[in-house]
């Protein structure tokens, strides 16, 4: 049986971990949706194309061709045939994707891929509106959220561990500037669907919200 677990929230409430953790313990495929609108972001950057400039959004994300594939259970993002896993995390792409995510041409080019891909084997979806437009019919839906300073921490400490040079109110700032971008967007907005569980990550550690989120799935 296939089966489909949507889960859904804000910038940094540990979607990606948790949805990998839980594809592995479920043997489905982690579909990480927000890679795909980072290598969309990352091709209208190095084409010169305005954060603001819907219209040149719509036009170039047609010579965008999005694909993706399974290196040992990982999923890798092609644009136009290079791997780009390796140049999608940076915040200059996340803070382009979510502008660019608000054109419904590239929702609609990246979210036939979605569909596509769930209705052959078994998935756990992460993103902003999986539950609530991509998978409407998913087996399970979850809002995954976290107060903003504890999303903007986490972030942080992400970061640094990378050995990037950051700042921790900025990026807390961004947060908060990606939140009301992505819930206010007139096209597929980010809201917690009628039938999702919340679970709030703020007090919880990664292995509580893997057991929590495990158990909603078993249900
Ligand atoms: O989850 P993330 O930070 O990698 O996502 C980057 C941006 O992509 C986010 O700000 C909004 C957009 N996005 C979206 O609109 N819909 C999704 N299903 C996933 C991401």
């Amino acid at each position: 049986m296939i089966n489909t677990i949507a889960i859904d929230g804000p910038a940094g409430a540990g979607k990606s971990t948790i949805a990998r953790r839980v594809a592995k313990k479920l043997n489905a495929i982690y579909v990480d949706t927000g890679a795909m609108y980072r290598a969309m972001a990352l091709f209208l950057i190095r084409n010169g194309v305005a954060r603001d400039d819907q219209e040149m959004i719509g036009v170039k994300c047609e010579e965008a061709e999005i694909s993706i594939q399974f290196k040992d259970g990982e999923q890798q993002v092609l644009l136009n045939g290079e791997n780009v896993n390796g140049l999608i995390r940076t915040e200059e792409v996340g803070n382009m994707a979510s502008m660019s995510s608000t054109n419904p041409k590239v929702r609609q080019k990246l979210v036939e891929l979605q569909r596509k891909l769930a209705e052959s084997t078994s998935v756990v979806m992460d993103g902003r509106d999986i539950g609530t437009y991509v998978l409407p019919n998913a087996s399970h839906k979850i809002y995954l959220t976290a107060s903003v300073e504890v999303r903007a921490r986490r972030r942080y400490e992400e970061l640094l561990a990378k050995g990037e040079q950051c700042d921790l109110q900025q990026i807390a700032a961004d947060i908060k500037e990606r939140d009301e971008r992505d819930m206010n967007r007139e096209f597929a907005p980010l809201k917690q669907a009628e039938d999702a569980v919340l679970v709030d990550s703020s007090e919880m550690s990664l292995e509580e919200v893997e057991d929590k989120i495990l158990s909603i799935a078993e249900q």
